[in-house]
């Protein structure tokens, strides 16, 4: 008989033989900005995690720094009167996420500052590129991520990661950042970004639901698996520099599947909404928080994640630290 029991019998040994471990330096924490004063309003729909205004940002960025986390993920919530159809406080100098840029790396320099790259929480109608006719555009759409990606570093951003799924966009943005000089700026590309129910709670924290249809049009079909990989191809093509599949939980094929096709780092985004069923189910006390979020990390890693996007970053830190 094989006896596998044997590297299981304490936990030294299960330790010794253990092939996926969690760390800090794994995390990027997403932090929700929103234009105005003296804010810090909870997201109903997301426990614990808030928008804070940029003169409150400290209560949070300070926390990131003493848990070790050493990077984050921006999101800005520009005011409703500032929306237009074509979103333009999304490359704005003075726009939201600019400002929060130029805060963080002024007083907080050591932390690395990722910009989620997208028109939707900035245009009236919420979707992430131009609507004409009750069409979401490809290519008109393509000269203004470029450019809400170029002010973005100009602010200070060490790395952009777009988000809306148009065609073509990762070799536009490259190639304007390059154009300014910003040849060594990172693109994160949101590659695999599937049309998922699981965005719910951060269209509510982020203001960026469309106001008419949905995203289909442009986020993949949950469906598809080797499209997903037609996808990663095409950005890795166009010069990204660590590719993304999201969400996390439902898409780990995927990401198991195309980590060991392509000679890339890959991120993986646990979003609002596998957050926020873990969180619910904890606080009535039906699951073990800690273990849960824990196993669900591994497993991200173990499919082949060298980077996780995830809410529950500061309280994993918290339980490794300790
Ligand atoms: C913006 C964007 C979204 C998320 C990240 N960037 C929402 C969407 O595409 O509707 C989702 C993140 C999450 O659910 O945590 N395009
Ligand atoms: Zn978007």
């Amino acid at each position: 008989m094989k006896r596998l029991r044997r590297l299981r019998q304490n936990e030294i040994v299960r330790d010794l033989v253990r092939e996926t471990r969690l760390s800090v330096k794994d995390f990027i924490y997403p932090i929700f900005v929103i234009d105005g004063e003296n804010i810090k309003t909870p997201v109903k729909s997301m426990p614990n995690i808030y928008q804070y205004s940029i003169d409150r940002l400290a209560e949070i960025l300070d926390k990131v720094r003493e848990s070790k986390i050493t990077g984050i993920m921006l999101f800005g919530i520009p005011k409703t009167e500032d929306k237009d159809e074509f979103g333009s406080k999304a490359y704005a100098e003075d726009g939201i996420t600019q400002r929060a840029v130029r805060y963080i790396k002024k007083n907080y320099p050591e932390i690395y500052c990722i910009v989620d790259v997208c028109l939707c929480e900035y245009t009236s109608h919420g979707h992430c590129g131009l609507v004409k006719n009750g069409k979401i555009l490809n290519d008109e759409t393509l000269p203004l991520l470029s450019k809400m990606a170029v002010s973005l570093v100009k602010s200070g951003a060490d790395m952009v990661a777009p988000s809306d799924m148009m065609d073509g966009r990762v070799a536009a943005i490259r190639e304007a950042l390059d154009l300014e000089g910003f040849i060594n700026t990172p693109i994160m590309a949101y590659s695999a970004k599937f049309a998922s129910a699981y965005y719910g709670p951060f269209r509510d924290a982020a203001h960026s639901a469309p106001c008419f249809g949905d995203r289909r049009s442009y986020q993949m079909d949950f469906a598809n698996g080797k499209e997903a990989l037609k996808e990663i191809e095409s950005d890795i093509e166009e010069d990204a520099d660590i590719v993304m599949v999201k969400p996390a939980l439902a898409y780990l094929d995927v990401l198991k599947k195309a980590s060991e096709i392509y000679n890339m780092p890959f991120a993986v985004y646990n979003v609002s909404g596998e957050y926020s069923m873990v969180k619910a189910a904890a606080m009535q006390g039906w699951i073990d928080e800690k273990r849960i979020v824990t196993e669900n990390l591994i497993a991200m890693k173990r499919a082949g994640a060298k980077i996780i996007i995830t809410y529950h970053a500061l309280d994993m830190a918290k339980w490794l630290n300790e």
